[in-house]
């Protein structure tokens, strides 16, 4: 078995992310907390810091209609609660309460190694699926995945499937259908835990700024779901991404929104 799982991870490494060296500035820029945000010279590594006076956090240049975009990560070393560690999709625009919008999350809660996702669907999201990661997230770069095209989400870490959202707007549930942007950020949140400050200062290494997208603009957003762009093609998992998402699901996920307890599943969690 771990034969043929080493064989399926080689296989879908080829088929989706390759590290490239990209100019950080070539796709993003600063966004906040700009004394706590450090850029190498060639613009390969970007670390963000986090103290008691400021977190920080950078975006990318445009908004897109469909993607696959994914970044290299390393979350702070020292060990603390509350620190969130993140990097997402937004359609909500820069400084303002965000309200009703589309969201797709990877967020680090503290450092245990615990990563979050959620979706966001013009709602006020509550769609948390977590896991603890097979290896630890500080200790090394991990390159993080998010696939977003007419057909479905999927959030890939290190070329595994690990969540898949479809599109199920013929049964009623909405589908991101504005144009979004990345972000990346430090931060605290008293929900992700309590912050132990004589660990401070927590730095955040990211890498591989380079993705492919579609940009987009509020009305040329429908163009994006062209087929002449390759990431528009994958309509559903191949067997092997199935069977490689069930298996992490099963052995790594610790809290399931779908499985909280409610008498009748969220229509975004039938398969
Ligand atoms: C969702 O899928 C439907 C077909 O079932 C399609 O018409 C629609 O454009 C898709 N939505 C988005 C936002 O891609
Ligand atoms: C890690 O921290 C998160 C957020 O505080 C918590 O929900 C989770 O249970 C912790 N996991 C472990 C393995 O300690």
């Amino acid at each position: 078995m771990g034969f043929l799982i080493f064989n399926a991870i080689s296989i879908l490494l080829v088929v989706l992310f390759t590290n490239s060296n990209a100019d950080f500035n070539q796709y993003y820029y600063p966004l906040w907390g700009l004394n706590h945000l450090t850029v190498d010279p060639q613009g390969t590594e970007v670390q963000l810091l986090m103290d008691t006076s400021s977190g920080a956090g950078f975006r990318s240049k445009w908004e897109y209609g469909s993607g696959l975009f994914h970044i290299r990560m390393k979350i702070p070393e020292r060990k603390t609660g509350g620190i969130v560690t993140s990097f997402y999709l937004t359609s909500a625009p820069d400084y303002q309460n965000p309200g009703n919008h589309f969201e797709l999350d990877f967020e680090f809660l503290g450092t245990n190694g615990t990563v979050q996702t959620n979706v966001y669907d013009n709602d006020g999201g509550h769609r948390e699926q977590s896991f603890k990661l097979w290896f630890n997230p500080s200790q090394d770069f991990h390159t993080y995945g998010i696939l977003w095209n007419p057909h479905h989400i999927v959030f890939y870490v290190d070329e595994i499937p690990i969540r898949e959202f479809n599109n199920k707007t013929v049964r009623g549930v909405d589908y991101p259908s504005m144009p979004m942007h990345i972000e990346a950020s430090i931060w605290n949140a008293n929900w992700a835990g309590v912050v132990d400050w004589s660990q401070a200062p927590f730095i955040a290494h990211y890498q591989d700024f380079n993705f492919y997208a579609c940009p987009a603009r509020r009305n040329t957003v429908s163009l994006c779901s062209s087929v002449k762009y390759f990431w528009n093609k994958q309509t559903e998992l191949n067997a092997v991404q199935k069977r490689l998402m069930q298996q992490y699901r099963k052995l790594y996920m610790s809290y399931d929104y779908c499985s909280k307890g409610a008498t009748r599943k969220p229509d975004d969690c039938i398969a």
